[in-house]
């Protein structure tokens, strides 16, 4: 067995009947589960209970003013989270978008009062999401609570896509991880906020589901929440903060069209960028040219794919966070449809090593 998974507290459950059934049951006792999703991995507690919500927070060395989402089975388990009075523009809304549904969609609305304060670190709207994944499904049906889960990685740390990396970060503190494999998607889930007569949706968070989806589902524009990465300013999605998905290693994010390794700009020309000898490229999409001044270049999409550039991002930058490099250059990628999550996160990958 891995060295690594004998020596950490919790145990890997297999995704079959035997480990669901635990991992659920484990959930309703108030213990920790590592949960696969289509996006990422969740750091899975009972959502109806406040000391099982908190062991979260200490788990991940999370502050507790950063909510967590809630995970549910089906509709009307998500519907139950929210208020009972809410508008019909509010109802019309969840029950379109609740249409893209089990999918990497966060809906974001008035919370019922039966939900903990903890979990909406009080605030009084509420994130319910359904995840499309075979194993999570089964889980959140047998447990029937709403599961909170934050992606099971430290705080601020890159997010884990596989079983593997949630013992790695968190494997001390959770008492159960199920297997499920990797995440399809890869990256996080989109967050968007129902808004109410007065207000339009809005995305929080570029994730999984393009905002093109979304806006044909609902028949209305949803406006995309300015990044908070530059201005400083109150986040509205509190999680929202630059120091985000980070690995230990400088990243910068470079052209894909540069052949030599390019010359520090202004704001990267810190000690951390000048003392670098050995530099990893990682392309995120293939190309013919190999680019100069590298000690090694990773292609992590070899179709082509956007998808499969976030299907890969996660694990790509753990590899290269524990390979034998000083820093590392990643390649751009356009921002349409899933670029625009992917852009994002790399953004943030890239603002705290600066
Ligand atoms: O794909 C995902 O969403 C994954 C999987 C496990 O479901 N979960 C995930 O959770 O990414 P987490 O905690 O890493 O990110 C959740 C984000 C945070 O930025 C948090 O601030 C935001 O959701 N959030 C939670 N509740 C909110 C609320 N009521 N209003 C605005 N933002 C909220
Ligand atoms: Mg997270």
């Amino acid at each position: 067995m891995d060295p690594l998974i004998s020596s950490a507290r919790c145990r890997i459950l297999a995704a079959d009947a035997e480990g669901v059934a635990k991992a659920a049951e484990a959930i309703r006792e108030g213990l920790l589960v590592g949960l696969p999703t289509e996006t990422v991995y969740g750091l899975a507690a009972r959502g109806d209970d406040e000391r099982a919500a908190a062991r979260i927070f200490a788990a991940k060395g999370r502050p507790e003013s950063n909510p967590l989402i809630l995970h549910v089975a089906d509709m009307a388990s998500a519907r139950s989270c929210f208020t009972d009075q809410w508008d019909a523009m509010t109802q019309r809304r969840f029950e379109r978008a609740g249409k893209l549904w089990p999918g990497p969609l966060t809906l974001v609305g008035p919370k019922h009062e039966r939900i903990p304060a903890i979990v909406t670190a009080g605030q009084d709207t509420v994130a319910v999401r359904i995840p499309d994944h075979r194993v999570a499904q089964m889980v959140l049906s047998l447990a029937g609570v709403p599961v909170a889960a934050p992606s099971a990685n430290v705080s601020n740390y890159v997010s884990p896509t596989t079983a593997a990396h949630v013992v790695e970060g968190l494997g001390d503190h959770v008492d159960w991880v199920i297997d499920g494999g990797p995440c399809s998607v890869g990256i996080e889930s989109t967050i968007m906020t129902l808004g109410d007569d007065h207000t339009s949706p809005m995305i929080l968070r570029a994730g999984g589901l393009d905002v093109a989806t979304l806006e044909k589902q609902l028949g209305e524009v949803v406006s995309v929440v300015q990044k908070s990465i530059e201005t400083g300013k109150t986040p509205v999605t509190p999680g929202q903060f630059a120091k985000h998905y980070s690995p230990r290693k400088p990243l910068r994010i470079v052209d894909p069209r540069s052949i030599k390794r390019p010359p520090f700009g202004d704001h990267e020309s810190s000690e951390v960028f000048a003392g670098a000898a050995r530099w990893l490229r990682i392309r995120c999409l293939p190309s013919p040219v190999i680019p100069e001044g590298y000690d090694a270049v990773w292609t992590i999409a070899s179709s082509g794919k956007l998808s499969e550039v976030a299907a890969g991002l996660y694990a790509v930058l753990r590899r290269a966070d524990a390979g034998p490099f000083d820093a590392i250059d990643i390649e751009s990628v356009d921002e349409t449809g899933l670029g625009v999550a992917i852009m994002d996160r790399l953004r943030r990958a890239a603002h705290q090593s600066r």
